[in-house]
């Protein structure tokens, strides 16, 4: 297979982790890059040896480019993502895939209306880990599920990211910042969502920057609730019990999912990462650690891109479709209407469960 030529589209903090999780993939392989601010293009340019475009304009004008990686601030992916396909190009778009359903059911039509595909972060739920666990629940090692428990409680970003505004702003919070995580990771289990009752508040809204050390004790503006609290049920029946908080410095001591069974319970692999580990406690033994089952490292950033390609290749659905984006982003708005309205919300979206990864993989293939 020859490799696409991949454009991004913000070089911020997360840029390095694509930069090298693409590495290990050749599906693709990323030729340049552009920037709202020139010079962050050029550092970029430089420190990965790829081109930088002098706008985001002159990227989108070179022919050599199929897909642009989108990895501009929230607020910016609505209009990003439109402006790269009506460019001719297919998108693979950081989370969430807009600031509302508006925004991201135009790109959705857009992409139809040009023939072109969209995909959307994050892609974890496609890493060694989270493909083991789905593995274990589909040969029914737990018995049948009937709940799940998901368990995002922590301090927040204010203290490890350089520039952490846009996570307390509409489009991010750890609803939408951190539940695609887990979301994605559950409709690949699981499959879409039927109903969400929920809570979301502000449970602190004073909130001080202390990176990096020179804007320490800057006052970040908080404007999106910021701890969640829901029930969600699945079309299956799976009903699973939600929390995300950025408001908790002490963090938790619960697993991130947990996933309970007729026949024991099983803690999945951390869905913010690809390689972590699944354990399994069935009744009457002791809990055990499930080696991974498909081979992966620590940064595979790029994954649902190396996927989007194959499935361009071969004519099959990709497994990050831009379905499963507005559904996970359809659920996650669901939870804030219900929690305004004070009633269960029935979510209007619905998605395809993605396939889980055939077996005998090596290390940067989606299929055999
Ligand atoms: N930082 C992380 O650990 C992390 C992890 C996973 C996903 N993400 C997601 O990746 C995206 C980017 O996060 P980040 O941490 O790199 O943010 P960042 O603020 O560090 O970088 C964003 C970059 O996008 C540029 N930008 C903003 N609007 C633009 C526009 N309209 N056109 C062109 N460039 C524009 C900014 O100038 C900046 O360089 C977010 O959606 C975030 O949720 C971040």
């Amino acid at each position: 297979m020859k490799a696409l030529n991949v454009g991004i589209i913000g070089c911020g903090n997360i840029l390095e982790a694509y930069m090298k999780g693409s590495q290990i993939f050749n599906q693709f392989k990323i030729k340049g890059c552009a920037d709202l601010y020139p010079q962050k293009a050029q550092e970029a340019g430089d420190k990965y040896g790829i081109k930088a475009y002098n706008t985001v304009e002159d990227l989108l004008n070179d022919k050599d480019i199929e897909l642009v990686i989108n990895l501009t601030v929230p607020k910016a992916h609505g209009e990003v993502d439109k402006a790269i396909l009506n460019s001719g190009k297919h998108v693979f778009s950081e989370k969430p895939l807009g600031v509302d359903l508006k925004e991201a059911g135009e790109v959705l039509e857009l992409a139809e209306k040009k023939g072109l595909l969209v995909g959307c972060a994050p892609d974890t739920f496609m890493g060694g880990g989270l493909q083991t666990t789905i593995k274990l629940i589909e040969d029914g090692w737990v018995g049948d599920v009937f709940a799940v428990k998901v368990n995002i409680i922590g301090g927040g970003p204010d203290n490890w990211h350089p520039n952490p505004e846009f996570f307390f702003q509409p489009g991010a919070g750890p609803l939408l910042d951190i539940g695609p995580y887990y979301i994605h990771a559950l409709i690949a289990m699981f499959g879409p969502v039927k109903t969400v009752e929920g809570v979301s508040f502000i449970g602190n809204d004073t909130r001080y920057l202390t990176s990096p050390p020179e804007r320490r004790g800057d006052v970040i503006k908080v404007e999106t609730p910021t701890t969640n609290f829901g029930i969600y049920t699945f079309s299956c029946g799976v009903k699973c019990n939600f929390s995300y908080s950025f408001d908790c410095y002490g963090g938790t001591k619960g697993a991130p999912i947990e996933i309970y069974g007729t026949e024991g319970t099983l803690f999945a692999a951390h869905p913010l990462a690809y390689e972590f580990t699944a354990s399994l406690k069935l009744r009457d033994q002791e809990e055990r650690v499930i080696p991974n089952i498909y081979p992966c490292v620590d940064t595979m950033r790029g994954l649902g891109v190396a996927d989007m390609v194959c499935a361009l290749e071969s004519g099959r659905m990709s497994r990050v479709t831009g379905e499963l984006g507005y559904h996970t982003l359809d659920i996650m708005m669901s939870q804030y209407e219900s929690s305004e309205k004070s009633m269960l919300v029935e979510v209007k979206s619905t998605c395809e469960k993605p396939k889980r990864l055939p077996l005998g993989l090596h290390l940067g293939e989606v299929d055999v």
